[in-house]
């Protein structure tokens, strides 16, 4: 059986579907905090285990007789590395053989306090565990891209205070769907893989693309920090938010997040979704 948490969240729930079309609903639990928000996998027979990830005992019990879990990492600003600790534990307890941790991309030694510390310390903690681990390094969403620019198509110009960085954007769906194939396949026994888009981007290329899609000049400027913080919290995001906004374009700059990575397209048989098909979709979708 595998085992996927955080299958109430977007990825999880997208590796369940992509399992799903793999293998019987019967051979995949999902592990949830709130059993109500999972009726859909319930009643298409994915047995829904419950449990917090800060709940030990909850999750040793909600772990048992299952032969591979996807660790669907924790959200920034809570305890991350406490909670990856006690999955991994009690995976250890009740004797799960294989655990597949979901990292972020990392293709330069920037470090993202909220994201990256984690990671490192979640990822030394699983190869100390005795587990046999496979870390996925993903490369950031395109479904996160709005909130960097905005989720209206731009007036006139993009500003974002990430230089000339590029990210090797890809659709969580893609990233599900590898992440399914990957889990419900053989030869990943303590290996890592950056899953990424098959391009990266830079935000002149996100402005491009735009600008023809609207048909009308649409420019890219990387800004700074301090007044990029300061228009997104004037347009209603909590400071703390616009900082870690501001961060990730940081990371960009610095080139985390830039590799291009076959894995997914192999898994996928395709290229991945490009820049311009992702913008079309999302900002033009009656075009
Ligand atoms: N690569 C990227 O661009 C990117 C972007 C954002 C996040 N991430 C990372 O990738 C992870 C998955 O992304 P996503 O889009 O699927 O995020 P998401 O939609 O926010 O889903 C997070 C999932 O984790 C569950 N969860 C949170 N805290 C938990 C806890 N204490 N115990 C048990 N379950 C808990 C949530 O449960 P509830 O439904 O009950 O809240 C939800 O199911 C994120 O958690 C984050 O670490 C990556």
């Amino acid at each position: 059986m595998i085992l996927v948490t955080g299958a109430t969240g977007g990825l999880g729930h997208e590796t369940i579907e992509c399992l799903l079309t793999r293998m019987p609903a019967t051979e995949v639990a999902a592990l949830v905090r709130d059993a109500s928000k999972a009726t859909d996998l319930a009643q298409r027979g994915v047995e829904v285990r419950q449990a917090d990830y800060f709940d030990y005992p909850a999750l040793v019990q909600a772990l048992r007789g299952v032969e591979k879990v996807l660790l669907v990492s924790a959200v920034a600003f809570t305890d991350r590395l406490s909670q990856h600790r006690n999955v991994i534990d009690a995976a250890k307890e009740a004797g799960v053989k294989h655990l597949f941790y979901t990292s972020i991309q990392r293709s330069s030694d920037f470090v993202m306090p909220e994201v990256t510390e984690s990671d490192l310390a979640t990822e030394a903690y699983l190869k100390a565990s005795g587990l046999v681990y496979t870390i996925l390094h993903n490369g950031y969403y395109f479904e996160g891209l709005s909130y960097l620019i905005g989720s209206e198509v731009p007036e006139s110009e993009i500003r974002v205070p990430a230089g000339e960085g590029k990210i090797a954007f890809v659709k969580r769906t893609e990233l599900a769907a590898a992440t399914a194939a990957l889990l419900t396949s053989a030869g990943h026994d303590n290996r890592e893989y950056t899953l990424t888009g098959s391009e990266a981007y830079s935000f002149h290329d996100v402005a491009q693309e735009l600008s023809q899609l609207a048909g009308r000049p649409i420019t890219y400027h990387s800004s700074e920090p301090a007044s990029y913080i300061a228009q997104k919290v004037a347009h209603g995001f909590p400071d703390f938010v616009a900082t870690f906004l501001a961060q990730w374009a940081a990371a960009a700059q610095h080139g985390l997040l830039a590799g291009t990575h076959e894995t997914v397209e192999r898994q996928l048989g395709r290229k991945t979704t490009s820049l311009r098909q992702y913008l079309k979709a999302a900002y033009f979708p009656q075009a």
